[in-house]
């Protein structure tokens, strides 16, 4: 089985991202956030989480608490150059665990909390749904309750910096047609086990809001793609399939759409919402991205053929491929599977101010040179897990 450690090149693009990060930190102009308070950052070992976490280290002076409970789809080394630092502590925590989250709020007495831990991923939810309602929805009340708790300590001047932002995904409102977009007003819908867990989340946050007075929001975002994503998700799996040869699988026909962004784009935007958003209000997030999984399968593959030729990867030569493109191969669809998102991201934009940094394309070759250079983080989150094909025990269990 050929490894994508001997694909990779040098570590020059590594080196090229740590800069930036670098030179980010010391020109970035910082918010005039007090030195000592402090954010809690939950699921910030996982994708969108370590972006978040890095973010908000660059932009602001917060201390930062990453409340993770590091399951396979977290990893402390996705957040290993800025624990360095004095000003991000890593918490191994499970946001399920009362006591474990009041003893933390309790310790570090948070301004803000971003809640970003939960089981993300669709076909995961067909194959057991009780991790997703465990971690997405009890999780969640016990992270809305201990900070209520907290929230009730506080006097009065905190109280009204105080924030609770809880990160949702446009999968909530289920499923669109040919045309239209999901707006903050559209009915929830909810079709997987995943997607109604977050559902769920997302009542109880509003729940708190309305009752206890709880001053939090909620963002709908639509599919994040970039560094750090565990490859179990559509465009690191196909990136790391086709870097070493092994078929990139894709779901039906491959006509269902998806409207993408890059996870940077996210982060600006949970960190506005944050700020500026108005408490009780939710903010859907995207770029007016649809893409079809074809059109991003060729797109990635186009990307990984000007960074990585297949005439020069050795995987490609041993299976006697000459194109990255005879990888494509068509499985199983999911069940259930939505079969059209496009999120309508109007009212963040207008209210504010928000837009996304990148298109697709540079983003989807940020994501590719990124992966390339990154073979020991790799490495090191895939120890113990294949890429093998989840989500059908649906068909099983009929
Ligand atoms: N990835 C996307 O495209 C996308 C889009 C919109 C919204 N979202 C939402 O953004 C959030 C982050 O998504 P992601 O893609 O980074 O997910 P991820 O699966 O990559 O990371 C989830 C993180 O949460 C941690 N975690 C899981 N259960 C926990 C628990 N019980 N206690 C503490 N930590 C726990 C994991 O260890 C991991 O670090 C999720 O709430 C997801 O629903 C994701």
């Amino acid at each position: 089985m050929a490894s994508v450690r001997c694909l990779f090149r040098d570590t020059a693009i590594n080196n090229r991202y740590r800069n930036s990060i670098r030179a980010g930190i010391i020109l970035a102009k910082k918010e005039s956030l007090n030195m000592q308070d402090t954010i809690f950052i939950t699921g910030g070992a996982g994708f969108i989480g370590a972006n978040f976490v890095r973010y908000i280290f660059r932009h602001t002076n917060l201390r930062i608490v990453v409340l993770d409970k590091l399951t396979y789809a977290g990893h402390k080394v996705s957040v290993a150059d800025v624990l360095k630092s004095s000003r991000v502590i890593f918490a191994r925590t499970d946001i399920v665990e009362a006591k474990a989250v009041r003893r933390l709020f309790q310790r570090y007495r948070p301004v803000f909390v971003a809640n970003l831990a939960a089981e993300s991923h669709v076909d995961r939810s067909i194959d057991s749904p009780g991790d997703f309602i465990e971690t997405n929805i009890v999780g969640t009340y016990v992270l809305l309750e201990q900070a209520y708790q907290f929230y009730q300590t506080l006097p009065e001047a905190r109280r009204k910096t105080f924030r609770f932002l809880h990160v949702s995904t446009d999968e909530v409102y289920g499923t669109l047609g040919r045309t239209g977009l999901f707006k903050e007003t559209t009915p929830y819908q909810p079709n997987s086990p995943y997607s109604a867990s977050k559902a769920s989340a997302d009542h109880l946050v509003r729940a708190y809001y309305e009752t206890y007075k709880l001053p939090c929001l909620i963002t709908n975002c639509s599919n994040n793609y970039g560094p750090y994503q565990f490859p179990e998700k559509l465009i690191p799996l196909a990136l790391l399939n086709a870097a070493e040869a092994k078929p990139v699988p894709i779901y039906g026909d491959g006509l269902n759409i998806r409207d993408w962004l890059y996870v940077e784009d996210h982060c600006a935007g949970l960190w506005l919402a944050l700020r500026k958003g108005k408490l009780g209000e939710k903010y859907n997030i995207g770029g007016r991205n649809e893409r079809t999984n074809l059109q991003v399968i060729h797109a990635l593959l186009g990307a990984l053929e000007k960074a990585l030729p297949a005439k020069r990867n050795p995987a490609m030569i041993r299976a006697k491929k000459k194109s990255y493109l005879e990888l494509k191969t068509f499985v199983r669809d999911r069940p259930g599977h939505d079969r059209r998102y496009a999120i309508g991201a109007d009212k963040i934009r207008r209210e504010l101010g928000w837009k996304p940094k990148h298109d697709f394309e540079s983003g989807i070759r940020r994501t590719v040179e990124w992966y390339l250079a990154s073979r020991r983080w790799c490495r090191q989150v895939q120890k113990g897990h294949g890429r093998a094909r989840l989500g059908l025990k649906t068909a099983r269990r009929r």
